[in-house]
């Protein structure tokens, strides 16, 4: 009977175009439009405000929590019942698309917009979530309106993270006007269901339609500061040098290694996206550099005894380089498990639809993770183009695959709207 009732897919990406707009600026390394919603900026406030008005135009209540996430409720014939959530965010790196989070709330406001056409009503009630700051790129934590939510990270904590400029979480929420009164601690709803890109190559190079996700693998976020000693660059000997820069290299490269070793099991990733030096000029040896580093594993033994690993060469380096090396940890989630009745009824959803699906653990984190831990959670994922790239302008999936996942989505929560324990 569910399946009578499908999304508009074109209503969809007109959606997703059009808040693809805010924020959009053109990226001459490739040639493309992008999209720059960083958390909390002037972008991420006026996408915010696109979203909500979207939100109340589908007949939806909003609010606002004092982490700044919003929830819009619909109500169900039996209120008093857990709603079911469905959401993600509308946050993005510097140099994104328009795909990463913007399907998953768009997608359920789409849901929305088919049931109220259809005129149906659920026994429970529904709430489209969006959640503050999940990329991490500005604060240094990733899905952190999600974490106060769920009670990983106190509110506290998280107003008092500060983005390179050292302007406070709790400062940028009170300027956008986002720093709304409703408790950050999230009543646990039903459960809650999450569409997203797979952001990987995975499904396209499969030729499959819809992923099951089976769970997220564990991050492991570190900043380090190397401390050398500056100097000239002509006139300083190579053997007198305190090189922070060197130092960092060593650290780079290490992180390849072991990814690339085995030891770590084979789906070991390591990256050092940040590199700052100081004072960062041609001619002088950097006495400074401040680096992060990007662990994924998604077995949780392996990411320690790569921690640790990781951890021990820092200490080698500071050594060997003769610089001081200090470290702190920015962010750390283990691997979670989705639940396993909300991958059956997805994989059940898409075959109904005659659509090929693959279970797969998800390399990105999501805000469905931390739902985990408070409800039964589950994802879709949908394939993208160009091998899936993500985080980068030429993110792209079609009006069809991001229909799928919608589709599949719409069945999966018609199906626990409907159950009443
Ligand atoms: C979030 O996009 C992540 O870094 O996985
Ligand atoms: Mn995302
Ligand atoms: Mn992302």
């Amino acid at each position: 009977m569910n399946q009578a009732l499908s999304i508009h897919p074109q209503r969809l990406t007109d959606s997703i175009q059009k808040l693809g707009q805010i924020g959009r600026y053109y990226d001459e390394t490739l040639g493309l439009d992008g999209v720059n919603r960083l958390a909390l900026t002037a972008a991420d406030g006026e996408g915010r405000r696109h979203v909500i008005e979207q939100m109340r135009a589908r007949g939806l209540t909003v609010t606002i929590d004092r982490i700044g996430n919003v929830y819009a409720r619909r109500p169900g014939r039996k209120d008093s019942l857990a709603p079911i959530m469905m959401g993600s965010h509308i946050d993005s790196v510097p140099t994104a698309g328009m795909f990463d989070g913007c399907l998953g709330v768009l997608g359920a406001l789409e849901i929305i917009h088919t049931l109220n056409d259809a005129q149906r009503q659920t026994t429970r009630p529904m709430v489209v979530a969006f959640f503050t700051d999940e990329e991490g790129s500005r604060f240094g934590t990733d899905m952190l309106g999600s974490a106060v939510a769920t009670g990983r990270i106190p509110l506290a904590e998280a107003y008092a993270l500060t983005d390179r400029a050292g302007r406070t979480v709790e400062r940028e929420l009170r300027t956008l006007g986002f720093l709304g009164d409703a408790a950050e601690k999230l009543t646990p709803p039903h459960a809650y269901l999450e569409c997203h890109i797979e952001q990987g190559p995975v499904l396209r190079s499969r030729d499959m339609e819809i992923g099951v996700v089976t769970g997220v693998q564990s991050i492991s976020w570190h900043e380090v500061t190397i401390m050398g000693r500056s100097a000239h660059a002509g006139t300083t000997p190579m053997e007198l040098r305190a090189d922070a820069s060197v130092a960092a290299s060593r650290i780079n490269l290490r992180l390849r290694e072991l990814a690339r070793s085995g030891k770590f099991g084979t789906q070991m990733r390591g990256t050092m996206g940040a590199m700052t030096p100081a004072p960062g000029l041609v001619n002088i040896v950097p006495g400074r550099m401040t680096v992060t580093v990007d662990l994924r594993n998604p077995d949780d033994q392996l990411m320690r005894a790569a921690e640790a690993d990781i951890i021990a060469f820092y200490e080698q380096v500071a050594r060997e380089e003769e610089v001081q090396i200090a470290w702190r940890q920015t962010a750390r989630t283990d691997c979670v498990s989705f639940d396993s009745r909300i991958q059956a009824a997805i994989a059940e959803a898409a075959t109904r639809r005659g659509l090929s699906h693959l279970s797969m653990v998800s390399g990105a984190g999501h805000d469905a993770q931390e739902l985990a831990h408070l409800t039964r959670a589950g994802m879709v994922f949908v394939p993208g183009e160009y091998n899936g790239i993500s985080h980068n302008p030429r993110e792209f999936s079609t009006t069809e695959q991001c229909a799928n996942g919608v589709n599949v989505l719409l069945d999966v929560l018609l199906e626990l709207a409907e159950q009443h324990d």
